[in-house]
């Protein structure tokens, strides 16, 4: 039996809401419990490589090269310090490839394309998308088949999400038909606080059962991992932020075995 890999992609154009720490989180997760994981790092900001350890002038292999068309993802691929995850490291140089890309008619498909030639398989590829709508975000949304949208428990939490369910709707008719949504992830939950339990509340009340049963609570070890360049759960297992990306893995496995 073949089993299609779950391509899932990180997206809010929204800026600061939690999209890089539950894409290396969730991977690291996936693989604690035993799944093989690929982190593509689509993010000319590069928080994810740098927040897996991986040391981004050393590698002088970047996903920036495959969407370009002049590498192959395979070549690409490096191992992180999670067993069972690996990563396809992001840099700057993204920044340039929607002007570099503008005379390519398959620009909306340089990452699908390069994602069906791979040549291993894995369980789940992850993709961390940039603050924005434009053609980086595009090509996750055609290469995945599923999205995941972080919701900060703050302020303006819903401010934007119109227009992104609206970008999914179009790519989803225009280049990638599979593109379903996972589910709306509240992140930087703090049950103390008033605001966060009314946001959570306007939410669910919106989305319903798009929203995951799994909310990552606001938790200061989730904001220092990174600086060790380790996932939370190598940095602090026992943390409730460790321990809310577990709970989160178990939660998108459970979904994907029941269809
Ligand atoms: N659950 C959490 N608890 C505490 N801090 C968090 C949590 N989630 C994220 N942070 C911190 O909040 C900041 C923004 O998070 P993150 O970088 O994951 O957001 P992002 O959506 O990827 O941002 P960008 O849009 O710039 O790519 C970071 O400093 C991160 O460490
Ligand atoms: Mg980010």
């Amino acid at each position: 039996m073949i089993i299609e890999m779950r391509v899932l992609s990180v997206s809010n154009q929204k800026g600061g809401v939690g999209k890089t720490t539950t894409a290396v989180n969730l991977g690291a997760s996936l693989a604690v419990l035993g799944k093989k994981v690929l982190l593509i790092d689509l993010d000319p900001q590069a928080n994810a490589t740098s927040g897996l350890g991986i040391n981004k002038a050393d590698t002088g292999r970047y996903v920036y090269q495959v969407m370009i068309g002049a590498n192959d993802l395979q070549s690409v691929i490096e191992e992180t310090c999670v067993k069972g995850m690996y990563a396809v490291p992001g840099s700057y140089h993204l920044a340039g490839v929607e002007l570099e890309l503008v005379n390519q008619p398959l620009r909306e498909r340089m990452l699908a394309r390069a994602l069906s030639l791979l040549e291993t398989s894995f369980d789940f590829v992850i993709i961390d998308c940039p603050p924005s709508l434009g053609l980086l975000t595009i090509n996750a949304l055609t290469a995945a088949n599923r999205v995941i949208i972080p919701v900060q428990c703050e302020y303006y939490a819903l401010e934007g999400l119109g227009r992104l369910m609206k970008t999914l709707s179009v790519i989803k008719k225009r280049f990638n038909p599979r593109l379903e949504l996972a589910g709306i992830l509240l992140t930087m939950y703090d049950p103390r606080t008033r605001l966060s339990q009314d946001i959570a509340k306007e939410v669910k009340g919106y989305f319903n059962s798009k929203v995951f049963n799994t909310v990552i609570p606001r938790n200061v070890r989730l904001s220092e991992a990174p600086s060790y360049g380790m996932p939370i759960c190598l940095y602090d297992i026992s943390s409730k932020g460790a321990q809310g990306y577990l709970m989160l893995a178990k939660e998108i496995i459970r979904k994907g075995e029941n269809g």
